[in-house]
């Protein structure tokens, strides 16, 4: 070392060694110096608490060296705490305490502090201020300027403004990191702020006992971190519905009690993996307490009296002193019970109408006929408390016609007219053997009207729409009077109707007589709407099949060219517990069938999975990878999906990582091209992801094992369109709208096909959440699959979406040769494929020589052919700032497979918008059916990403529309 460093001060060390025991020893002895303006600040506290002597040794010497309950930074010169707990202080907090700018936290509980709030405005470095339980009674406006730490706030009981209240300016969100934040009892007025909802970290929000009006924001579905949310007794104000608490799916504690809060309570509420305690009594709910309450596993309170509840009274398994539900109007008076048929009936019928209040108010919820008070208005019986007929003529009721009164099997009369009814006349009435007359004059009804017998008189005039056509959403569409196109469309399931307005919530014992239908209607509802769903896009298949020439808005909606079943699984899936993440684990067990959750969640019990996959068995297994066996099911309608169960060797560490980083991922990413996760189950050891499933296996199947397996080796084009639709699945990943996930394990046996070889993307458990752009690179644990990895990942481990796309290179490369990127049969020379092959890139006749045999090297494929290797070859450079990025492999393959296909580029398609829910997607495809194709188009690029960043593809669209509607 000496002769490498001449150093002047080598010699001179001992001098430095004892300059620096001096400097030391003067530090210890040096009192510190507390920072004039922190001292001046807590000087003017002493002097404006009126019992000063609570604060013990303030006053005399320096603050940082011996005033009790003051804090200072190491260095002993800047104030950062102030724990002023239980010191039992009155008088004020002075006006220049925003002046402490290193404030760190202060604590005030205990105190009685009075008078105007100092203003807080750029303590930036604050990060928690217990001010509760004080009397402050004003707060200046400027308080939450440059609060940028803050995390924990808490305001609570102090009459703040009292006489004219306040609200808390949007400053506030500068403190983007809040985790708590506790305001009840402030006097604060007005409407909830929207912009709560951008503090995503929140864990505990309180805002009981003010005077809040109008709903929740619905700003507030991202919440997702939500634990304890109380927003009871707004002075009886609070409105609307509550639909949006769903989300929250980390909820413990639901307060809403002691509000004006209306509709129906979502299904979905009772699902929340860790719901607690939820208070919802004294409000105006209607409709039938969701069947999800009693299959809660977290459960422990529930107070629902004061409400207008109907149906049954739910069977929970909590304790009775925690389940109150007096003052509704359920139709029995004991727990459990189910309504009869005919009331049953009766509430599926007023849930399609959304429970007016007309008619709810004053009914019971029990007496049909009769001409007591209590009795539904309108409703007519025989002796036998049958219904016979129901007259609500002029009622201003809207909604639908539900398809339960066909349950109401002595029904005469449906006298429904002059009212605002939307939908369908239900087929199901025609099943009605005494109905004679049906009434629905003046109305807003559309579709067919069922073919019924000649004995009843049906009067649609007044409907506009009714009839055999649909109506019409957009304007534009008015003046094209296509009528074959209409013919077309005019086959308007009544599934179309239930799915247009009504919530999914609608208690639907639908189609059922059975009593048993009452007690699980809100979660068949939900099933319905799926069913429907299902239905739905069925129904759009046939339509495709059988009406070729239509609107090329209809051809632009297609479902990929195969008929695969995940388009309809994919949007039944929604969101899932991100709690899951943090390792909170949730049993599944209480669910007894498939529960399709209102927010979405498909929770699925490990019974059922046992059953539709023979308990596990053998001849189940699809393949076998690290981390777990994956098995093939069938449910009960016929749906198939493949489930993967972690071998419990794994249930821990690595393994579980990947399960939780994969349910985290597929609940964030939605995209045509990347496996569909459905649902999920964790009990005890057992650790299961249900899928989509893909029923022509792996592409490593059917490139390396098809002579195995009996299989035809995939012709050139569709290697190339395989390689296309995971270039798009990639795409996305690496270029969703805020953020950039990286795979690191892309290789043929993670990609999957479906029918008609589309394929998708899978296998999510090692993927990582990249920030934006290529530049940026994360460092992580090594992982992925030799053969695939690239080289700055493999020998640095730091990767980037670049990665990704090097071993996209070596999937084309495979897909070109049919040989294995690791190849342990091959000489040693030509065993790594990247290496091999890339040595052959520059000549053609080599080249060609290295095609798979399988794949017809003519005229037609060996321009593209040259094309994808180029393409394999740029992509495995060594530089990774030199490989293209995803969009551009998209452009590449895209131009090649519209050579071949130019039709199938119309499978851009539809995009769904995974954040809707299922009755929007609904919606939105029975909307597009008649929207002109600028706003199809629009619509489609703002969903799919890689439709809007792709320039190519609109023109691309545009073409494959002209020849469409040539045809
Ligand atoms: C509270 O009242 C004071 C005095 O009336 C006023 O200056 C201040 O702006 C109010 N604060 C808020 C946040 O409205
Ligand atoms: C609200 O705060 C005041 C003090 O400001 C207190 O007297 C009152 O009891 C509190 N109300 C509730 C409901 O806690
Ligand atoms: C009743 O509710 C409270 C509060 O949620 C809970 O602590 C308690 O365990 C519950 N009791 C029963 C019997 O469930
Ligand atoms: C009828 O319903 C439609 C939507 O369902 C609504 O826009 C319209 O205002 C309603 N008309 C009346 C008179 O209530």
């Amino acid at each position: 070392m000496p002769s490498l460093c001449p150093c002047p001060w080598q010699n001179t060390f001992p001098l430095v060694l004892s300059l620096c025991f001096f400097l030391h020893f003067c530090s210890m002895k040096v009192i510190s110096v507390t920072d004039p303006t922190d001292k001046l600040v807590l000087q003017s506290f002493l002097e404006s608490v009126t019992n000063p002597t609570k604060l013990s040794g303030w006053g005399n010497g320096d603050p940082c060296e011996g005033w009790e309950n003051v804090i200072c930074t190491g260095t002993g010169t800047r104030v950062t705490q102030l724990q002023l707990k239980g010191l039992g202080l009155e008088g004020r907090l002075p006006a220049n305490f925003n002046q402490l700018s290193s404030l760190e936290q202060i604590a005030l509980q205990g105190n009685f502090l009075s008078g105007p709030l100092p203003s807080f405005s750029g303590l930036s470095m604050l990060t928690t201020a217990y001010l509760g339980s004080q009397n402050f009674n004003s707060i200046p406006s400027d308080f939450f300027k440059g609060l940028k730490s803050l995390q924990i706030l808490t305001l609570e009981h102090n009459p703040i403004n009292s006489s004219e209240g306040w609200s808390i300016p949007a400053d506030i969100t500068e403190a983007s990191g809040l985790t708590t934040l506790v305001l009840s009892n402030t006097s604060l007025s007005g409407p909830i702020p929207e912009f709560f909802g951008s503090f995503t970290n929140l864990n505990e929000l309180r805002i009981s006992y003010n005077r809040f009006v109008g709903g929740i924001p619905s700003s507030f579905r991202n919440l997702s971190q939500l634990s304890i949310f109380k927003l009871n007794n707004n002075a009886a104000s609070l409105s609307g519905p509550i639909d949006v608490v769903v989300s929250m799916a980390s909820l413990k504690v639901l307060w809403l009690h002691v509000n004006q809060f209306s509709g129906p309570i979502p299904s979905g509420v009772g699902s929340l993996l860790s719901l607690e305690d939820c208070r919802l009594n004294d409000n105006q709910l209607v409709g039938i307490v969701p069947a999800t309450f009693s299959t809660s596993e977290s459960l422990k309170t529930l107070y629902l009296q004061g409400n207008q509840l109907l149906g049954p009274i739910p069977k929970l398994s909590i304790g009775n002193d925690n389940f109150t539900y007096d003052g509704n109007k359920f139709c029995q008076s004991e727990v459990g019970v189910a309504c009869t048929p005919e009331v049953s009936s009766i509430i599926s019928f007023l849930g399609d109408l959304n429970y007016p209040s007309s008619l709810v108010t004053s009914w019971d919820g029990q007496t049909l006929c009769g001409s007591t008070r209590q009795a539904l208005r309108g409703v007519t019986c025989d002796a036998n408390g049958m219904v016979i007929s129901i007259n609500l003529a002029n009622n201003q009721l809207s909604g639908l016609i539900s398809p339960a009164l066909a349950n109401l099997s002595s029904l005469t009369a449906l006298i429904l007219n002059d009212n605002n009814l939307t939908g369908t006349i239900p087929e199901s009435l025609t099943t009605l053997k005494f109905l004679r007359k049906i009434d629905v004059r003046n109305n807003n009804l559309y579709g067919p009207v069922p073919s019924f017998g000649t004995q009843v008189l049906v009067n649609i005039s007044g409907n506009p729409n009714i009839g055999e056509t649909a109506p019409d959403p957009s304007p534009s569409q008015e003046n094209s009077p296509n009528s074959s196109n209409d013919q077309t469309r005019n086959i308007v399931p009544s599934s179309n109707s239930s799915s247009g307005s009504s919530p999914s919530d609608t208690p639907a014992s639908k189609n059922s007589s059975s009593p048993l239908a009452a007690i699980v209607s809100a979660v068949i509802a939900v099933l319905v709407v799926a069913v429907i769903a299902i239905a739905f896009v069925f129904y759009k298949r046939r339509k495709r099949k059988f009406f070729r020439v239509q609107s090329p808005n209809t051809a632009l909606l297609r479902a990929p060219g195969s008929g695969d079943e995940g388009d309809i699984v994919k949007v039944t899936v929604n969101k899932i517990d991100p709690s899951i993440e943090n390792g909170i684990h949730h049993t599944c067990n209480g669910a007894q069938n498939m529960q399709l959750f209102e927010a979405g969640n498909l929770l699925i019990s490990i019974q059922l999975l046992r059953s539709v996959t023979n308990d596990f068995s053998q001849e189940n297994v699809l393949g076998e990878g690290g981390f777990g066996v994956v098995y093939k099911g069938e449910l009960e309608d016929g749906t198939v999906i493949a489930v993967k169960r972690m071998l419990s060797s794994m249930v821990s560490g690595k393994g579980l990582q990947e399960f939780q980083s994969e349910i985290a991922v597929l609940t964030k990413l939605r995209h045509r091209h990347l496996v569909a996760l459905l649902g999920y189950c964790m009990e005890g050891n057992e650790r299961l992801l249900v899928y989509e499933y893909m029923p022509l296996g792996t592409l490593s199947q059917h490139l390396f094992d098809w002579r195995k397996l009996e299989l035809s080796p995939l012709s050139w084009e569709r290697r190339l369109s395989i390689a296309l639709d995971v270039a798009r699945g990639v795409e996305y990943l690496h270029g969703l709208a805020h953020e950039s996930f990286i795979h690191r394990d892309l290789k043929p046996s993670n990609i999957l096909l479906g029918d008609g070889f589309r394929a998708k993307v899978s296998d999510f458990g090692l993927v990582k959440h990249a920030p934006k752009g290529d530049k940026h690179s994360v460092e992580t644990r090594l992982a992925g699959t030799f053969g695939y990895l690239a080289p700055e990942y493999a020998v640095t481990g730091r990767v980037t979406t670049k990665s990704d796309v090097f071993s996209f290179g070596v999937i084309l490369m495979e897909l070109l040769t049919g040989r294995k990127a690791l190849d342990e049969s091959q000489p040693e020379e030509s065993m790594h494929l990247v290496t091999w092959f890339r040595r052959r890139l520059g000549n053609e006749g080599t080249l060609f020589e290295s095609i798979d045999s399988a794949i017809a090297v003519n005229d037609g494929t060996s321009q593209s052919i040259l094309v994808v290797a180029e393409l394999a070859g740029h992509c495995t450079v060594r530089e990774a700032y030199n490989r293209p990025d995803m969009g551009h492999v998209v452009n590449v393959l895209a131009g090649l497979v519209e050579q071949w296909k130019p039709s199938d580029v119309a499978e851009e398609e539809e995009g769904i918008d995974m954040h809707m829910t299922l009755p929007q997607v609904l919606k939105k495809w029975q909307i597009s059916e008649g929207l002109s194709m600028s706003s199809d188009l629009m619509s489609a690029g703002t969903s799919v990403t890689s439709v809007s960043s792709l320039p190519s593809r609109p023109s691309g669209l545009a073409q494959t529309f002209t020849s469409m509607d040539g045809r």
